[in-house]
């Protein structure tokens, strides 16, 4: 268990970070480009992780990426980042990103992901990170579901690793 001062999930959370979509986002099926998405999520989250442990972090792991629904030329993406639970030094962010339409005010989910950060420090090993403090019932649920998630992740990659030679 971290010695650290734990700290709530509002202290490293982005929330709405905006971004319009524009002509050169697009694929050739016309909608926005799945890969920019993504990448901007990997961003975004990292930008948790770090405010979050203090600490340089990369991306371990990045399971559960959907994609609900696809975002069109001129839509505004809303981009929701908060971090659901930090075990040792490992973290997880959740994010939500919602396609709103600038003119009707129209808004569709359009993808949840889950990202995994480790914490390194100067020697680029892994470093402890505080807790979480969840301070609402949203934030305990997220922070329930993410240790079964954690456990799916590990127990998967133990398993594939038991055929590595
Ligand atoms: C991240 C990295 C330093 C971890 O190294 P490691 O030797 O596995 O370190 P540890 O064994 O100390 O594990 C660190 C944490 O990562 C977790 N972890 C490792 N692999 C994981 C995976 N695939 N999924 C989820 N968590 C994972 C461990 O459970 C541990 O969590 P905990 O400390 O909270 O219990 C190493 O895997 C790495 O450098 N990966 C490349 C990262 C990278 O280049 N990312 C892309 C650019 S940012």
């Amino acid at each position: 268990m971290s010695k650290l001062p734990a700290k709530t999930v509002n202290d490293s959370a982005i929330e709405g970070h905006i971004y319009k979509v524009f002509p050169n986002d697009l694929n050739a099926h016309g909608t926005a480009f799945g890969g920019m998405i993504m990448a901007k999520c990997d961003r975004l989250s990292l930008v948790v992780a770090e405010r979050h442990s203090s600490h340089v972090c990369v991306t371990v792991s990045v399971d559960s990426i959907h994609f609900m629904a696809p975002a069109k030329e001129n839509d505004t993406l809303i981009f929701k980042v908060s971090i659901n639970r930090a075990w040792n030094s490992s973290m997880e962010i959740g994010v939500k990103v919602v396609a709103e339409n600038s003119y009707t005010r129209e808004k569709r989910h359009i993808l949840s992901a889950y990202f995994t950060f480790v914490a390194l420090n100067d020697d680029n090993k892994s470093v402890q990170v505080p807790q979480i403090i969840a301070e609402t019932d949203e934030q305990e649920r997220r922070y329930q579901q993410a240790s079964i998630r954690r456990q799916a992740r590990l127990q998967t990659m133990d398993a594939l690793n038991a055929y590595k030679t």
